[in-house]
C-alpha cells in the first residue's frame, strides 16, 4: 500500500473511532481552550497504533511541541506513522529501541508519556543529567509501573495504571471483551465448550476469565497470590496448579506481565495442539525462544499464527508470537483505552500546573479520574443519545 494510502487509511480508522466514542475531542476541546503545553516539549512512547494518533492530535491542540517513539516493534502500524508524519509530528520507530529512545530523547522533552516504562528506564540510565531537567511523566501500563519502581527517577512519575478506574474499565473489560475478539477474528475458533486456562487473575485475567465463560468456554485460572486465587474460587472457576491445568486446557492466556511464566516444561503436559495467547503487556511470558528451539517442525499457519512440531509428536499452536494479541490484531479496545488516553492527558495538564510532587511514582489523583469518567459518560450519551 501506498504511504498516501495507509496514511489515508489511518485518518479514517481515527474518524470512526471518534464518531463512536468521541471523548478524544471532547479532551482535545478543553485542551485547545487553556493551551496547557505552549512552549513545553512533551515525548511519548507508546504503541503506534490509530488510537494513539487519535490521542495525539488532540493532544497537540493544546500547544507544544510532540515528538513520538515506538513501545514495540510488533505493535506499530507504518499506516499511522505516516498519518503522524503528515501532520506534521516527529515520530521515531527505525534502528533498535535504544537509537529511537535516543532519538526522541534529543528533543529534551520537559514531559514524557510512556507505555511499558522503557523511555524512562533510558532517559535515567543513560541520560542522567538531563532526567534532572524533566518535569514530569505518566505511565500507563503495569509494566511500566514495575520498571520506573526499580529506578531513581528525579522527577514525578504519576501511575495511571493502579488508579481506580484504567484496572476497573481498560483492563478488565477492554481486554476481557477485546481479546476474545480478536482471537475470533484471527482464528475463526468460536469460545462455547472449549477448555480456557487463564494464567494471572488480576483485572485482565479476570475480565479474560469472566468474557469466555460468558462465551460458553470452560474457564480455570491459574493465580499465584493466594488471595486473589480465593476470589478466583469465590468468582466461580476451578484454580488448579499450573501443570494441573495444562493437561485439559486447549487454549493458555497469560496474563500476568511476568517474565517466562510459562516455560518450555511447563507445556510437557499439553495436550496437541494447544493454543497459546499472551495478553499481558510484553512479548516473553510464554518462553517463545524456547518452544523455537525445541520444535522439530514449524508450520506458517496463517498470519500471526504458527504451529510447531515437538519432539512428543504434539503440537502448539503461538498466537501473535507472544505479543499481546489484543494489540497486535485490533490495537486494543477502542473505548477504555481512549479512556485512559483520556486520563493521560489531563493528567500531563495537571503537570503543567502542580507545584511540590515528589519524585518517584505517584498514583493519579482521584480528582483527574473523576474528569475522565465525566468526559467519558458525556461521549457516550453524544454517541447513543
Ligand atoms: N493486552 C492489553 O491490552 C493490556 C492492557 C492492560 C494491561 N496489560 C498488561 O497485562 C498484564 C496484567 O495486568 P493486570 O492489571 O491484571 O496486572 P496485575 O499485576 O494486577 O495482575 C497480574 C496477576 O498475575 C499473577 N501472577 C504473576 N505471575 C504469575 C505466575 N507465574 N503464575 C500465576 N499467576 C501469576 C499475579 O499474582 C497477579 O495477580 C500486565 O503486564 C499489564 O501491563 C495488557
Amino acid at each position: 500500500m501506498s504511504e498516501l494510502k495507509r496514511s489515508a487509511r489511518a485518518a479514517a480508522e481515527v474518524s470512526r473511532i471518534n464518531a463512536f466514542f468521541p471523548i478524544m475531542p471532547l479532551l482535545g476541546n478543553r485542551l485547545a481552550s487553556v493551551r496547557p503545553f505552549e512552549g513545553l516539549t512533551i515525548g511519548v512512547s507508546a504503541h503506534l497504533t490509530t488510537l494513539t494518533a487519535a490521542l495525539v492530535r488532540e493532544l497537540a491542540l493544546g500547544g507544544g511541541t510532540w515528538v513520538l517513539c515506538a513501545a514495540s516493534d510488533a505493535t506499530t502500524d507504518y499506516a499511522v506513522v505516516d498519518y503522524l508524519r503528515d501532520n506534521g509530528f516527529d515520530v521515531y520507530t527505525s534502528g533498535s529501541r535504544d537509537d529511537y529512545h535516543s532519538a526522541l530523547l534529543s528533543h529534551e522533552p520537559d514531559l514524557i508519556a510512556g507505555v511499558g516504562g522503557t523511555l524512562l528506564d533510558t532517559l535515567v540510565r543513560r541520560f542522567p543529567e538531563q532526567a534532572e531537567r524533566v518535569r514530569g511523566a505518566v505511565e500507563v501500563s503495569k509494566t511500566g509501573v514495575v520498571k520506573v519502581d526499580d529506578l531513581d527517577v528525579p522527577f514525578p512519575v504519576v501511575n495511571i495504571n493502579d488508579g481506580r478506574l484504567k484496572p476497573a474499565v481498560e483492563n478488565r473489560h477492554g481486554v476481557g471483551e477485546g481479546l476474545w475478539h480478536a482471537v475470533q477474528s484471527l482464528t475463526g475458533m468460536h469460545l462455547s465448550g472449549r477448555r480456557v486456562g487463564v494464567v494471572g487473575y488480576g483485572p485482565v485475567g479476570r475480565g479474560v476469565a469472566a468474557y469466555a465463560r460468558a462465551a460458553g468456554a470452560a474457564v480455570e485460572v491459574v493465580e499465584s497470590d493466594p488471595v486473589r486465587r480465593l476470589v478466583a474460587h469465590y468468582d466461580g472457576f476451578p484454580i488448579p496448579t499450573l501443570s494441573d491445568c495444562i493437561t485439559r486446557a486447549g487454549i493458555v492466556v497469560t496474563c500476568t506481565g511476568g517474565r517466562s511464566v510459562l516455560s518450555l516444561a511447563d507445556l510437557a503436559g499439553a495436550p496437541d495442539g494447544m493454543v497459546l495467547i499472551n495478553a499481558g503487556h510484553g512479548g516473553d511470558e510464554i518462553d517463545i525462544p524456547a518452544i523455537k528451539r525445541a520444535a522439530i517442525a514449524v508450520d506458517h499457519v496463517a498470519d500471526h499464527v504458527v504451529s510447531y512440531k515437538l519432539q512428543s509428536g504434539r503440537t502448539l499452536l503461538v498466537l501473535t508470537d507472544g505479543h499481546p494479541l489484543n494489540i497486535v490484531m485490533n490495537a486494543g479496545s477502542p473505548e477504555p483505552v481512549l479512556l485512559h488516553f483520556a486520563l493521560l492527558g489531563l493528567t500531563l495538564e495537571w503537570l503543567t500546573r502542580a507545584t511540590d510532587l515528589p519524585p518517584g511514582l505517584i498514583t493519579v489523583p482521584p480528582d483527574l479520574e473523576n474528569v475522565a469518567a465525566e468526559l467519558a459518560l458525556t461521549a457516550l450519551r453524544a454517541a447513543h443519545g
